[in-house]
């Protein structure tokens, strides 16, 4: 599938990730992207790149809706559609029904329009979540299952419905499962994950928060690495397929809050806080088999990449008063 000429939607566009993904999807010269996005987390001014850059539609619609994307795909003859929509991890601690749901919702909506032909192709968004802590390192895309959130069992549950339909159906539906992101645009408002957290909460002159031991690992990625390699593993023929996207290293937490204060110039103390409940103690990707299907160096160094973090939250100030309520 080529993205240069093709029509594309994408759920969620207007997220952290989506936004750099439709960048990207516009630098390679896609005739025309349309966004549906309920707007609740994603902004509109995360799009205003794109916007200046491509031909970019942005439809405040709730892709958990059947017929709204069935008029919307059959408006538009859409090539092929990015499924990213989601509730974050955190919000389905208190509306764990909610977060789960829409997860498999949206992914039964898309596996009966493909189905039915109104669409060319799927790049569905997984979630590396869905492990849980990893039992073995490094983890590949056969690493035991085991979600410890509804957030996580929500995006399970919607991999193996298209995973399904893949079979029963001979679907192209590719699946893209990242390692935890972070860079520019992300949520720092309400179900924050720690890197804009940490990094608001130093702005603001408050202490940063370290849940548990700090010991965790993660494997993280700069966003913009992911919306390269996504848009490149969608150029492949890899249909059927689920790819982990990740750096292949791992991170400590505290290591993460302690070297974003020292980038940041903080020398006060770091506020202590119990271990997260169903929190994961290790990640660490194995990525061979979407690193035998594209190229992924360079991948943006951690450290040079939280620079560009932060310096990207210091020059937009403060969360935008509008997002309080979240
Ligand atoms: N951020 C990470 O570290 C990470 C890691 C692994 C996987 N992922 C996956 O990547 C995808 C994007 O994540 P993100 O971090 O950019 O999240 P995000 O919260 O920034 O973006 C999600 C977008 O979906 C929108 N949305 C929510 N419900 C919707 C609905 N019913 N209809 C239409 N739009 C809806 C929100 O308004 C938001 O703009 C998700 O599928 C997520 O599970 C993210």
């Amino acid at each position: 599938m080529r993205i240069s000429g093709s029509r594309i939607l994408m759920t969620g566009g207007a997220g952290f990730i989506g936004s750099h993904l439709v960048d990207e999807l516009i630098t390679r010269n896609a005739s025309r992207v349309i966004v549906v996005d309920t707007l609740w987390l994603g902004t509109e001014g995360n799009l205003a790149d794109a916007r200046q850059a491509g031909d970019l539609t942005l439809l405040k619609e709730d892709a958990a809706s059947y017929f709204a994307l069935k008029a919307i795909l059959e408006r538009e003859r859409i090539d092929v559609v990015f499924n990213l929509a989601t509730c974050p991890l955190n919000y389905s601690f208190v509306h764990p029904r909610g977060a789960y749901m829409t997860s498999v919702e949206i992914a039964a909506n898309l596996a009966e329009l493909l189905r039915g032909g109104a669409f060319g192709h799927l790049v569905h968004f997984s979630t590396s979540e869905i492990y849980g802590s990893a039992v073995q390192t490094p983890m590949s895309e056969d690493h035991p299952t085991r979600p410890t959130t509804p957030y996580a069992a929500g995006k399970l549950a919607a991999d193996v419905l298209l995973g399904s339909y893949v079979e029963l159906f001979s679907l192209p539906v590719m699946t893209i499962r990242p390692f935890n992101n972070y860079g520019p645009r992300q949520n720092d408002g309400s179900y924050a994950a720690v890197i804009p957290l940490t990094i608001r909460r130093i702005l603001a002159g408050e202490r940063p928060v370290l849940e548990g031991s700090g010991d965790q690992t993660r494997d993280f990625t700069y966003v913009k690495d992911t919306a390269r390699l996504t848009a490149a593993l969608a150029e492949t023929s890899a249909w059927g397929q689920t790819l982990n996207l990740a750096c292949a290293e791992e991170v400590a937490i505290g290591d993460v809050i302690r070297a974003i204060s020292r980038l940041m110039g903080y020398t006060g103390s770091i506020d202590r806080q119990p271990e997260r409940r169903g929190d994961h103690l290790r990640h660490l990707a194995d990525t061979s088999r979407a690193r035998a299907l594209v190229a992924f160096d360079p991948l943006t160094p951690f450290e040079r990449g939280l620079e560009a973090t932060i310096q990207w939250y210091s020059r937009r100030g403060a969360t935008d008063a509008s997002r309080a309520h979240l």
